[in-house]
Formats: structure tokens, sequence, C-alpha cells
């Protein structure tokens, strides 16, 4: 029988040298060709619904952000997902309260919006809203909303990602706001 490694602790030590570097070779994923501000372009170019995740602050002040990264997971069990910068000020909250809301906005609410996508202490003071699943606030006039207990959190890169089980819902049939290549764009009525 051929003998591929030498016998004996240097044998095997000489072996495992050999397949790691094997390992490295084939499964080393490829230099990236891009830089961040590339790669936000070619996200851009993927057109996507506006959302203000939402809960619960410290003394149970209402907490929220402007998101884009809202997506659907499972229809059994009912799961969404979204992530958040690990830099928001906004994340303890979602990190200590275990309940939040998805309120999908619609086209005429791009003040709303804006405002959620600002730093401040008191971004609901003229917002009219309700305490929703588990204590989350909920946008009266929002186009959907989703009340989400947090189901899962995982660590993303620079965001932590969000599944939440929905447990409650709503919605209505106004037009949503759309962001598409970093502006809001308006939604062709599709040809019924
Ligand atoms: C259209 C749009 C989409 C956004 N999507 C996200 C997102 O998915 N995740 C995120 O962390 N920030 C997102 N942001 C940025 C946050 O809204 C912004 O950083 C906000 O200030 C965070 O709230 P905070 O400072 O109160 O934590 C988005 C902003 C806009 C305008």
């Amino acid at each position: 029988m051929t003998m591929l490694f030498g016998g004996g602790a240097a044998g095997k030590r000489d072996q495992e040298r050999k397949l790691t570097r094997l390992m490295n070779s084939t499964n080393r994923p490829p230099q990236s060709n891009f830089d961040a501000s590339s790669l936000r372009d070619a996200l851009s170019c993927f057109p996507t619904g506006v959302v203000v995740a939402a809960t619960c602050g410290n003394q149970g002040l209402p907490v929220g952000l402007t998101i884009n990264s809202f997506n659907s997971v499972s229809l059994e069990p009912p799961l969404i997902l979204w992530s958040i910068a690990l830099t928001a000020p906004s994340l303890s909250a979602f990190r200590t309260h275990p309940s939040f809301s998805i309120n999908i906005l619609s086209s005429d609410q791009q003040d709303l919006c804006m405002q959620f996508a600002r730093s401040s202490d008191n971004k609901f003071s003229d917002v009219d809203w309700r305490p929703g699943y588990g204590g989350a606030p909920v946008i009266k006039d929002a186009l959907a909303v989703l009340e989400c207990r947090t189901y899962r959190r995982y660590e993303g890169g620079d965001h932590e990602i969000y599944v939440g089980e929905v447990m409650q819902i709503d919605s209505s049939d106004r037009k949503p706001l759309v962001f598409h290549r970093g502006r809001f764009v308006d939604l062709a009525e599709s040809a019924a």
C-alpha cells in the first residue's frame, strides 16, 4: 500500500497541514472587487417598501426607526425579518423589549419616513399611536401593521438581524411608499 503521508505524530501533523492547505485553496471566498459604495449602489437597484419598526424604550416611551431591510420569512409559523445597524441608538430598546411592531408606510407618509430616519428622543411626539402587542407602539394610520414578538436575533456583520413571530395583523388597500435607488418612486398601477 502506498503511504501518502509519513507515519507517527509528525506524519499526522504533515497530513493535517496538507488538508488545511487543500481546504483553504478550494473554500476561500474570492477576493471582492467592489467597495462599500458600489455595494450600496447595487443593493439600491432592488425596490423596497418602507417601514417603521417600533418598540418600547426606557420607561415605556415609544422608540422607532425607518427601515427597508424588512422581508417575509415563513407562513407557518408566521415569521418576518429585518435588520438594524449596531450603531443605531434605538438598538438597545429592541434588545431589551420582547415585542415590536412593523408599520408599513403608505405613499403619503414620506414625512413620517424621514422623521423616523433621524435620531431623536421624541420621534412619536406628533404621531398618532397606540400600544399594541406586548406594549409595542403601533402607528395608527400605517398602511399595514404586523405586531410581533421577537423570535430570534442573529449577528449580521455591522447589523443585528431580528426575526419576529407575527402575533396580530392589520392592513388596508392604500398605495405603499416605495424606495428605489435612494429615492421615493411612484408605484405604477398594475393592470387588473
Ligand atoms: C429608506 C430608509 C431605509 C432605512 N433602512 C434601514 C435599515 O433597514 N436598518 C437600519 O438600521 N437603518 C435603516 N435606515 C436608517 C435609520 O432609519 C436611521 O439610521 C435612524 O436614525 C435610526 O434611528 P435611531 O437613530 O433612532 O436609532 C434607513 C433609512 C431610510 C431613509
